[in-house]
């Protein structure tokens, strides 16, 4: 197989089933879809919202809680529902990846190349909080925009971590691993209007020699009887079938033949003079008139072996303090119960939803998680940073007060049952253009500014106000939505 570097995609015409609709739905501009985030709030209110607004959506068909807009007065990424992380604009197709890999609440789940995040929130969100996935990325940059996405979809169960997954540590295993790869992106061509990204030959050869060693690295990090999804977003069976094909011939897996409640086509078996496993056709090529969406390969495959639940080994209970913070674990239990206080009597929380939640120091703040255990612990050093476990939920002051995080007050969202200052939507105006909003009597203190049901963040009210402690870049953000939204009801 010789591979152009132009990005033709001629030599695929023979593999596709409809190539007059493959080439006429990459042309088209690809609809906007999103993906409800059950965990935090009801498909049917959150469908509900969006049409009071004025949108029209309607169901992807055999995609649970995706949804196509149809007609929209503005983006939905401008609609406070975005803003609360009630729902992630994702391609159809890439929604189509979590339920493949089939997680169950409980397990744990490792996401090899995960930045940013849409599969990880995903497979987050199917676990229902529970179990642990661990997020795992090789380059900063983009494991800050994955950072932003957890945090705003509110997911507790996540732990981030920095490093190249070809060399990830395998002290502990994991049920589940997904290995999204980096690839040639064919696949995503409708945001270029159609055109295939150039390559070099350089970045052909070195992409799919990495796709080969973090798909054996996904195997060995999986427990016996456990599964990978391996997924790329191209079409070239040099990063696919090829892939898989090598990984079959020398791994202890077997392919597992994907039923998708979508329409696809099967894995090929030979391309340009070279044949792959019979089994492959049990993999899924996902092309752009499928879905009225990108391109997407997938291969699940089975560890072989007994059928266990992962093994202990390697996994503890996420501790109280960090590793290596310099805090007793006197003194963390006592911030504990300092910040447990502090949302109790303020925002007088049930003391329930307090009890379903770990915590976790580290450089003096306290993070909220529900992982039911972690694997840093057992990893040996190495060239792997622990980035965040849940979010950071409580800070606290040289007077030993603690205040709860804007990320904290959001995910809590109507369970504050006090010091909440509902505003409308002059109030919120005025709050974004002035950071200050007129005292009121009965919320001296702490406040929660609440908008439309979706919390904003932080606040303090004296007698000279109700001052803002939403950060700025975030309050620009939402100043944009509302200036969207106003213009869209010729205000
Ligand atoms: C296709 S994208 C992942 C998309 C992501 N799973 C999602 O659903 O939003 C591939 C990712 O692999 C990461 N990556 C590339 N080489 C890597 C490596 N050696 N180890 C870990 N991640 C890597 C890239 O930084 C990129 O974020």
């Amino acid at each position: 197989m010789t591979r152009p570097t132009d990005g033709s995609l001629d030599r695929y015409q023979p593999l596709v089933d409809d190539w007059e609709a493959f080439c006429e739905a990459s042309r088209r501009r690809e609809p906007t879809v999103f993906r409800i985030r059950t965990g935090r709030v009801e498909p049917d209110q959150l469908l509900a919202r969006l049409r009071e607004q004025g949108f029209r959506t309607r169901p992807v068909e055999g995609l649970d809680h995706v949804h196509q807009v149809v007609d929209e007065p503005y983006a939905v990424t401008f609609t406070p529902e975005h803003w609360a992380g009630l729902l992630y604009v994702q391609q159809a197709s890439t929604a189509v990846a979590a339920p493949a890999l089939d997680p169950r609440p409980g397990d744990r789940v490792l996401d090899l190349c995960a930045a940013p995040g849409g599969k990880t929130s995903h497979l987050a969100d199917l676990l229902e909080d529970t179990g642990c996935v661990v997020a795992n990325d090789v380059s900063e940059g983009r494991i800050r925009g994955l950072l932003g996405n957890l945090y705003r979809l509110g997911h507790t169960n996540v732990l981030v971590t920095a490093s190249d997954g070809r060399r990830f540590p395998e002290d502990a295993l994991f049920d589940r691993v997904l290995v999204d790869a980096p690839c040639t992106g064919e696949g995503t061509l409708r945001r270029r209007g159609g055109d295939p990204p150039e390559q070099s030959r350089g970045f052909l050869d070195f992409v799919t020699s990495a796709q080969d060693e973090l798909l054996r690295k996904a195997i060995r990090v999986t427990r016996p009887g456990g599964t990978i999804l391996y997924v790329t977003c191209t079409f070239a069976p040099e990063e696919n079938e090829a892939v898989v094909d090598a990984v079959l011939a020398d791994e202890p897996v077997t392919l597992e033949a994907l039923d998708l409640p979508i329409p696809h086509a099967p894995g090929i078996t030979s391309f340009e003079g070279r044949s792959f496993r019979p089994e492959l056709e049990g993999a899924a090529r996902i092309y752009p008139h499928h879905l009225d969406s990108g391109g997407l390969f997938l291969a699940r495959l089975r560890k072989e072996g007994e059928a266990t639940k992962a093994t202990a080994d390697g996994w503890s209970p996420v501790p109280l303090r960090f590793p290596g913070d310099d805090a007793t674990e006197g003194e963390a239990g006592e911030l504990v119960r300092l910040a447990q206080r502090t949302l109790r009597d303020y925002y007088d929380l049930d003391p329930a939803v307090l009890d379903e939640v770990g915590w976790l120091l580290r450089g003096g703040r306290l993070w909220l998680h529900t992982l039911d255990a972690w694997p840093v612990q057992g990893w040996a050093p190495g060239s792997w940073r622990t980035i965040s476990a849940g979010f950071r939920a409580m800070e606290f002051d040289d007077r030993g007060r603690s205040r709860p995080t804007n990320d904290v007050l959001q995910w809590l969202g109507s369970r504050l049952r006090r010091s909440v200052a509902e505003l409308d939507d002059t109030e919120v105006d005025r709050l974004l253009d002035t950071g200050l909003l007129p005292s009121r009597e009965e919320l001296m203190g702490l406040v929660a500014f609440r908008w439309r049901d979706v919390v904003l963040g932080r606040g303090a009210c004296t007698d000279d106000g109700i001052r803002s402690a939403v950060p700025k870049a975030r309050a620009a953000r939402l100043a944009r939505s509302r200036e969207v939204m106003r213009e869209a009801a010729g205000d």
